[in-house]
């Protein structure tokens, strides 16, 4: 394919259709008998997934039931980006207490001091470094440093996030563009850049803070909704690469989907605005960081708080339109109102 940034550049070449496709689609097969040996090998394929599939559905099965054992991470160096503060601040604390070592990034400089100071006083070492991780340059400059105070990142904890609740006509274009920026781009700096040393050491564990909006379409958010859909989709998309790689044994993927926690003042603010404070379940970020880190010791895939959510958001997808938003009117009471002014309203009185 042409590069990217040169699209538009030469002229369109479009593909071929109808009996061009139908001939490339036939890989040459000219005789019956070669159109019934294909037939054939596609029932073999089927019957060999058949057999296959049988002991990997029991290994599941088995682990339904069984707890698997937990790995040991006791002296690796964890970044925990946004770890100054709310969930990240917890996670750095649940990781300490695994005895990990901790690098804690954010923009917020006096939080990660203090986040700091409690981290060493479990016996770890901790280090703060700010640097905006939705900018790649700032990315690359973070990994530099923290390679030379501390030494390389074995786990990765992409926690740092923004939520806003903006949707797509209100804010800023800029605005819309951070909030992609930092809930989404920045996974991509940040795995970019930590990667390759962790291919190197044939060990490492990447985890993803998403959010149960990575299920639910919800309107007046559109853009963290995107950005935490979006998120979903780049987390099982890489772990799936790391198998094609041949390297799903050495580096794990982990991607959490927690609901409501009481983490800056702003957003109980706005549930209290939304008039749904007490109709909605919240979670303690204590809870929901213990579940993270247990996540990790396990290898395991997904993370939900409780656990249940992660049937009923898997499924909610089937639900008709009309029966959500009948559900959401009951718990909310009413539709959720625009908080933030349209453009045309800046101005305004
Ligand atoms: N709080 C909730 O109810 C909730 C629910 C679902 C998902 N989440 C997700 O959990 C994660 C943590 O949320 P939280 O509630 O603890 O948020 P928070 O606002 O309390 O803390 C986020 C931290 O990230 C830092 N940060 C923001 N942008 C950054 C950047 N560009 N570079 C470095 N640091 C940056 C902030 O300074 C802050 O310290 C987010 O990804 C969020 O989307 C939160």
């Amino acid at each position: 394919m042409e590069r990217i940034s040169d699209i538009g550049a030469t002229p369109y070449e479009p593909a071929p259709r109808g009996e061009s496709l139908r001939k490339l689609r036939n890989g040459g097969r000219s005789s019956g008998l070669e159109s019934l040996k294909f037939a054939l090998s596609i029932v073999l394929d089927c019957l060999t997934f058949v057999v296959l599939v049988i002991p990997i559905l029991v290994r599941y099965a088995v682990g339904l039931f069984v707890s698997p054992q937990k790995k040991k991470i006791a002296g690796q160096l964890a970044l925990v980006t946004g770890g100054a503060n709310g969930l990240g601040r917890e996670i750095c604390l649940q990781l300490a207490k695994e005895g990990c070592h901790i690098a804690v990034n954010d923009l917020d400089a006096t939080n990660g001091a203090k986040t700091v100071d409690d981290l060493k006083k479990m016996g770890v070492k901790a280090k703060f470094f700010k640097a905006d991780i939705s900018n790649y340059d700032a990315v690359q400059g973070l990994r530099k440093e923290i390679e030379s105070s501390l030494g390389p990142v074995d786990i990765l904890v992409n926690n740092a996030g923004v939520l806003p609740l903006m949707s797509l006509r209100e804010g800023k274009p800029e605005d819309i563009q951070k909030v992609l920026e930092i809930n989404l781009l920045s996974h991509f700096w940040t795995i970019r850049t930590f990667i390759d040393g962790m291919i190197e050491r044939r060990m490492g564990h990447i985890v993803a803070v998403a959010s149960v909006a990575s299920y639910l379409p919800q309107g007046r958010m559109i853009s963290y909704v995107a950005s935490k859909y979006g998120l979903r989709g780049m987390m099982e998309a890489f772990s799936d690469e790391l198998y094609y790689e041949g390297l799903s044994d050495q580096i794990k993927t982990t991607i959490t989907f927690p609901f409501f926690m009481p983490t800056r003042k702003e957003l109980i603010d706005m549930l209290c605005k939304l008039k749904i404070i007490a109709r909605v379940p919240i979670f303690a970020p204590e809870k929901m960081a213990r579940r993270t880190v247990n996540g990790i010791l396990c290898n395991s895939r997904q993370v939900f708080l409780p656990k249940i959510f992660g049937f009923g958001l898997k499924e909610y997808e089937f639900i008709p339109n009309d029966v959500k938003r009948l559900g959401r009117k009951l718990v909310f009471q009413s539709d959720i109102p625009r908080l933030m002014p349209l453009p045309s309203q800046f101005n305004m009185g």
